[in-house]
């Protein structure tokens, strides 16, 4: 384990910091190269966050008896799929396109966008234990309502550990990437 896992580091490393400290956050809103695309880019992260933070919300309401069980089952499915199908598509542009596009732009950053993409492999074995553990409980709840209950603290456990990620990755993602897009111009 290195300080670049996602489990240990407390933000974007040193290292990787050359050009956050020209472009710290607050200078990049009125920054003229902030293009739309990017503040989209921003935007689905901000989705992706709220998506998380409704998924572990609505199973502590299930687990403290507060929801509806097939309001919780169908909105689990809703916003689950949603969650894991856009995450699995935002990845596989960022390492097949977007993170390529900036490693040819400015290749002093190449251990940082490697590091963003072993996250997107450790997200991919979250997402999978959750798939995993709602596609059970959805099955059980027709079968027998009582066993699903007992899936509903992996699921919590799950939502949780998928949401701590996202802050994580999401952030130092950020403040890796849009300094590189401001200074080159990328985007626009
Ligand atoms: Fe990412
Ligand atoms: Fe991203």
């Amino acid at each position: 384990m290195t300080h670049y896992d996602i489990n240990v580091r407390q933000g974007l490393p040193q290292d990787m910091q050359l050009l956050l400290r020209d472009y710290p956050r607050d200078a990049w809103p009125g920054h003229p190269n902030f293009a739309r695309a990017t503040q989209n880019w921003m935007r689905a992260h901000q989705m992706f966050r709220k998506l998380a933070e409704i998924l572990e919300a609505d199973t502590k309401g299930i687990l403290d008896k507060q929801t509806d069980p097939e309001r919780f089952a169908a909105r689990l499915g809703h916003y689950g799929n949603q969650l894991i199908g856009n995450l699995h598509g935002h990845h596989g542009w960022e390492d097949h396109s977007f993170f390529p596009e900036l490693q040819a732009a400015d290749d002093r950053f190449e251990r940082g966008l490697e590091m963003l993409e072993s996250d997107h492999v450790e997200m991919d074995g979250l997402l999978d234990n959750l798939t995993r553990n709602a596609n059970r409980y959805l099955k059980l709840s027709d079968l027998s309502p009582k066993d699903a209950e007992n899936e509903l603290p992996a699921i919590l456990a799950n939502t949780q550990a998928i949401g701590r990620f996202l802050t994580r990755h999401l952030a130092d993602e950020e403040d890796l990437v849009v300094p590189i897009i401001l200074h080159h111009k990328l985007r626009g």
